[in-house]
């Protein structure tokens, strides 16, 4: 009889690719993906905690399971990622109908997990672990990305940075980065299967390298990944603003597989407030490296993450962070309030701001940040587009939707053989979140020059 898994991931690109490693492993194990959960024999939460909201997410969703589980007293529920690793054991405590938990650092055990809790009597089974990896290898890249034309690269784990207000160092563990050779040996395997655009991932990718015996870095790497032929484009996720070499800046003027974009977090315009939150750099230092960036590749979009409400945060450092955004104008933005976690260093900071002004401040940024987004998306209209179609638009039948290389969603007039194809697109339209546009004939580029 066959046997089902529904997965359900939460949070950043990190975890997105980790249910793809999960996915290949079930399917190893000889389980079939299904999109309905009250089919499954499996059911798996790939979990988020870096915000008090992706956590109530993730019980909200775990309740709702649990009418599966009285229907099917088989079904097996195992819940992994950063939640998961924050509560271990006691998971079992807030939710008993759980039977697995597993860790950032022990999905390659979860075929393991699953064959024990069904010999288990209490059948619940914890394995939380913080390991080295050491040469980590990633799953069945085959598996991972069949038929697809963009893949994510895993090329180091956890974060040694410790900022006042995240979890991350304590759920992912100190930083790791995988070896040169092993992310080239990855990327070319890739490439034979047809994948054109890569995303390496970290939770600092920029500090690449640091760990390794042999020193070398993250420019070193992007220059080494933009010989394997086949690859189209590189992105990357997520850099600290500290980190930013000029070596790295001169990589956007000089690899042309380098998408121009950039997502560059930086949580506060506020001198003050970066000091309290161990970011290490200034206004200053930020607006300098943004300039830098712009020099290189003048095309360059720019992204970033806020957070207002910070403990401590006066009207006078929200008006920073306002001053800055202004200086910017990214191209797109994530502002969050900011929430307190257990662990971190912020929980013991006085002069909470209230949720009230949380909000407005967070209101208010949005506005802004609407406009800004609304502005550089016009700025697109009438130029030609290089778009790598990835699938069929959801909104709209015959059209297709795809990237440009500085990652603007564009959607187009097309069928499904276009997917996978890189292709000129003439931009006729800009919303709040998407470009549309017609195909155009001849081949256009963006790259700067
Ligand atoms: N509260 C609010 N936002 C947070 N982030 C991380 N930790 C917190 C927190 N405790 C945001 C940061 C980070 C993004 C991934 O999540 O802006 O860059
Ligand atoms: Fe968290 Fe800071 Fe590390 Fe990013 S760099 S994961 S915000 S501790």
């Amino acid at each position: 009889m066959e046997k089902y898994y529904y997965i359900q991931t939460f949070g950043c690109q990190m975890n997105v690719h980790d249910s793809q490693k999960i996915a290949a492993l079930l399917e190893g194990a000889g389980y079939k993906a299904t999109g309905q959960a009250s089919k499954a024999d499996l059911i798996i939460l790939n979990t988020c905690s870096i915000r008090e909201k992706a956590a109530q997410k993730v019980y909200s969703q775990l309740g709702r399971f649990k009418d599966h589980k009285i229907q099917n007293p088989h079904l097996i529920i195992g819940v992994g990622g950063c939640l998961a690793q924050q509560w271990g054991e006691k998971f079992f405590k807030k939710v008993p109908y759980l039977n697995i938990v597993f860790g950032t650092h022990t999905i390659q055990n979860l075929p393991e997990l699953i064959k024990n809790v069904k010999n288990s009597p209490s059948r619940h089974i914890a394995d939380t672990a913080f390991r080295s990896r050491g040469r980590l290898v990633e799953g069945n890249s085959s598996l991972l990305v069949l038929g697809k034309t963009s893949a994510y690269v895993t090329i180091m784990q956890g974060c040694n940075n410790f900022c006042a207000y995240c979890v991350v160092p304590y759920l992912r563990g100190p930083e790791e980065s995988r070896e040169l050779i092993d992310i080239v040996k990855e990327v070319e395997n890739l490439a034979a299967q047809g994948v054109k655009e890569i995303t390496l991932l970290g939770q600092n990718v920029n500090s690449y390298g640091q760990t390794l015996p042999i020193k070398t870095d993250f420019a070193l790497l992007l220059r080494s990944l933009s010989t394997v032929e086949g690859i189209e484009r590189i992105r990357f996720t997520t850099s600290h603003p500290k980190d930013l070499s000029p070596e790295l800046i001169r990589c956007f003027a000089e690899v042309d597989t380098l998408c121009e974009h950039i997502h560059l977090p930086v949580q506060s315009g506020s001198d003050e407030v970066l000091r309290k939150m161990n970011r290490r750099y200034t206004k200053e230092d930020y607006l300098q490296k943004v300039a830098a960036l712009r020099a290189a590749c003048p095309d360059i979009s720019i992204t970033s993450d806020v957070i207002v409400g910070f403990p401590g945060e006066t009207d006078a450092d929200f008006e920073e962070t306002i001053d800055l955004l202004e200086k910017i104008r990214f191209d797109n933005l994530f502002s969050f309030k900011y929430s307190e976690r257990e662990v971190t260093a912020a929980v013991k900071f006085d002069h909470k701001v209230s949720e009230r002004i949380k909000n407005v401040r967070l209101k208010f940024l949005q506005l802004l940040q609407e406009q800004h987004t609304l502005d550089k998306n016009r700025a697109m209209l009438g130029k030609v587009l290089e778009v790598l179609v990835e699938n069929r638009s959801k909104g709209s039948a015959g059209e297709v939707m795809g990237r440009s290389r500085t990652n603007k969603i564009v959607n187009f007039t097309g069928g499904s053989e276009l997917i996978g194809k890189t292709l000129p697109v003439f931009i006729t339209h800009a919303y709040q979140h998407s470009l549309h546009g017609e195909l155009q004939q001849e081949r256009g580029r963006e790259k700067c020059s």
